[in-house]
């Protein structure tokens, strides 16, 4: 099922997420409804409370559906682990048509469950350490609007508050 992604300024989106406790049949619909949701909107990462849903899960898929094997699932993640710093362009499904240069760390190393409950630890650089950085801030309430100067983050604001007026937002 494709679930209507929500878009900034939706206070769930900057609420920080409940551990998922249950791992069940329900959750790997869920998962599944994620996954199909992220690609519905041409996605390449997707948390769980930008579907409306304020649980501490993301996926992943770099690829965008071309491997399987890249699809990334995280369940209850932490980043134990980060080295080096990049910056480079985001973007993010609820602030759509937004781009801004963001500073993130080169590499880090994630800790998360899968489907079953069992801990894996998972290790990211370039655009994957700055997608596990992106999502996981999602989980934390942090949208990547917060993590550019306030003068770049006024400017931004501006232009949505600009498109909310136009109808186009
Ligand atoms: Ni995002």
């Amino acid at each position: 099922m494709i679930r209507e992604i929500v878009k900034f300024p939706d206070p769930i989106l900057e609420r920080s997420t409940e551990p998922v406790t249950e791992f069940n049949d329900d959750l790997r619909k869920f998962v599944d409804d994620m996954f199909e949701s992220m690609y519905a909107a041409k996605g390449i990462g997707l948390a769980a409370p930008q579907v409306g849903v304020s649980k501490r899960l993301t996926v992943i898929d770099l690829s965008f559906k071309e491997r399987p094997e890249d699809r990334i699932i995280l369940i209850n993640p932490e980043i134990i682990l980060r080295e080096g710093k990049q910056y480079e362009e985001e973007g993010c499904l609820s602030l759509p048509e937004i781009r801004e240069k963001v500073s993130r760390a080169a590499k880090v190393q994630v800790r998360a469950q899968d489907l079953d409950g069992n801990w894996f630890e998972l290790e990211g650089t370039e655009l994957l350490a700055r997608a596990f950085q992106h999502e996981i801030d999602h989980l934390d309430g942090v949208l990547f609007i917060r993590r550019v100067s306030a003068l770049k983050r006024d400017l931004i604001l501006r232009r949505i508050r600009k498109m909310q007026k136009a109808g186009e937002w």
